[in-house]
């Protein structure tokens, strides 16, 4: 094997462009070349690829984003747009890939196995999504940006004697809510992985009202429903002042925190060695902090389990 690919896929998270540094970087001490494919898959096809270097490279460990560009590219589902695929890695001389993304991503790496091209899966998503790894590239940023954000909303509902409900990303995965409420002492986390029930939320916050605290704080996952939505929800059971906050895109922008810059470097890394001992159709997660490898296709027949134990510290911890 002497090159190498790499791309970004899905929605890009913050610490990608570590894991991209960390690929180019190992895989030059390796005495190999490193090949970057913008756009994802979509720039597979259009046979957007470049050599990349541990010069470009260079400061990249501390940007938020994706210095390959991402995209979302359903089309590489058909055979024949993955046939193409694998044509243009042949014309760059590229032997492997590695593709950085969530779920999506790694059914179109997938494909390419089933090809006979060995790809590498590392969880790049701020979601937390991903099954077999405690941990995904870009969620701990996200979850920080949430938790100073929500910050400041207790600052302002403090002052006006308001509640907020706070929705953050998550898609159908509740652990940015889960962490950023433990994390912001909310007064309640709603996640899709858990029936919640509005009068029960209305008790807490009126039982908090009632010790004294000023502020009330409701972390919602957006899969459940929105900010708007929830807080109509609770608009009959009391006066609480309600705004709804959709915190949005922040949490997917910003400098990687240092535990994303590690987790990407060490997953980086470890995807190259993989390939040099000639493995693909495999994903890195981290668990325990031990780099752990599985099949991609267990990978589709698992789901994500949301941290019940965390779940119960949120409600131990608000009432
Ligand atoms: O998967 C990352 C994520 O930010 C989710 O949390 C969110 O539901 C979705 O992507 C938003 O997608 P888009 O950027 O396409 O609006």
């Amino acid at each position: 094997m002497k090159r190498i690919g790499i791309m970004t896929s899905g929605g890009d998270a913050p610490g990608m462009n570590a894991a991209v540094r960390a690929v180019t970087r190992k895989a030059e001490h390796e005495g190999l070349e490193a090949y970057g494919i913008n756009y994802g898959f979509a720039g597979l096809l259009a046979g957007d690829i470049f050599r990349i270097s541990s010069v470009d490279s260079d400061d990249i460990i501390s940007r938020g984003g994706t210095i390959l560009y991402s995209a979302r590219f359903p089309e590489f589902a058909e055979e024949p747009v993955q046939l193409k695929g694998i044509e243009q890695l042949k014309k760059f001389g590229i032997d492997a890939i590695i593709v950085i993304g969530g779920d999506g991503s790694y059914h179109g790496a997938l494909r390419l196995n089933e090809h006979g091209f060995n790809a590498i899966g590392l969880p790049g998503t701020i979601d937390n999504d991903i099954p077999f790894t405690d941990f995904t590239i870009g969620f701990d940023t996200a979850l920080n940006t949430a938790v100073e954000s929500i910050d400041k909303l207790r600052d302002t509902a403090a002052s006006h004697e308001r509640t907020f409900v706070v929705e953050v990303m998550g898609r159908n995965a509740g652990d940015i809510a889960m962490w950023a409420g433990v994390a912001s002492a909310a007064e309640d986390v709603i996640i899709p992985e858990k029936d919640f029930d509005v009068e029960a939320v209305a008790n807490k916050l009126k039982s908090a009202r009632a010790r004294g605290e000023k502020h009330g704080i409701i972390v919602l996952a957006e899969g459940v429903m929105t900010a708007a939505e929830f807080a109509d929800k609770l608009k009959p059971y009391g006066d609480f002042q309600l705004r709804a906050t959709t915190l949005g895109h922040t949490q997917r922008g910003g400098s990687p925190t240092a535990f994303d810059r590690v987790l990407a470097s060490r997953m980086g890394a470890y995807a190259v060695e993989l390939l040099m001992q000639g493995k693909g159709g495999l994903a890195v997660g981290i668990q325990n902090n031990k780099l752990v490898t599985h099949n991609m296709l267990d990978l589709f027949d698992s789901k994500h389990e949301a941290d019940m134990d965390l779940y119960k510290v949120a409600q131990d911890l608000a009432f």
